[in-house]
């Protein structure tokens, strides 16, 4: 397929969505729980995906990049101490100078030889100069009719996206 689909920053060489995957593991240690002392603090499990999706916005864009936006972040099960954790960053669609990070973070409990997904959340990265003014990145090069829905969908988010009045985001498909 090979289409480079946000031609407005053609100037740039288009990187592929498998140029910038990122995949982080870690095993949460005690120090990591809240206060009851068997659960993985949220936070750091948050941590992690921010960390994964931050790397492959820089690999896409070889450039300083910032956290935007967080969003689908729901917990349906809890993450032990002592689970092995999988977090998973690729690319869904980058704009003028904004990127969309899928992550999906996988759950192993290692002794009892189970896992599963723990969630999928998107994070809105933007690249800046080193004054902090936003920057254009490549375009993505689409390889596949999946990719192609995921960047469909991220373009959608993309553009109903808008802050209010009282500074709240807004988004269509929230
Ligand atoms: C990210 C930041 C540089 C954007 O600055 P800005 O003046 O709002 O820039 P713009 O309005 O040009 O928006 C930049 C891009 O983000 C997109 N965007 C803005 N608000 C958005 C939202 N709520 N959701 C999704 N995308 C959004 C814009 O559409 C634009 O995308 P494009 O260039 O690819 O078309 C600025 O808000 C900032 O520095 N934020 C702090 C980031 C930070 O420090 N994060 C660490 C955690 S504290």
């Amino acid at each position: 397929m090979n289409a480079q689909r946000n031609t407005e920053n053609s100037t740039l060489e288009g990187r592929t969505v498998d140029h910038s995957k990122v995949v982080m593991s870690q095993v949460f240690m005690p120090q990591h729980t809240g206060p009851g002392g068997f659960f993985v603090h949220g936070g750091e499990i948050i941590k992690l995906m921010d960390t994964a999706a931050g790397l492959t916005a820089l690999r896409h864009s070889h450039s300083q990049v910032v956290t935007l936006r967080i969003e689908g972040i729901n917990f349906h099960y809890p993450i032990r101490v002592g689970n092995y954790v999988t977090v998973e960053a690729k690319l869904t669609f980058a704009s003028r100078s904004s990127m969309e990070i899928q992550v999906q973070v996988t759950t192993e409990d290692v002794l009892k030889e189970k896992s599963w997904e723990a969630l999928i959340a998107y994070f809105i990265f933007v690249a800046v100069d080193k004054d902090g003014k936003t920057k254009k990145v490549p375009p993505l090069i689409i390889s596949s009719e999946e990719e192609r829905k995921l960047f469909e969908d991220g373009e959608t988010r993309h553009s109903t996206c808008r802050i209010d009045e009282q500074s709240r985001t807004l988004c269509a498909m929230d």
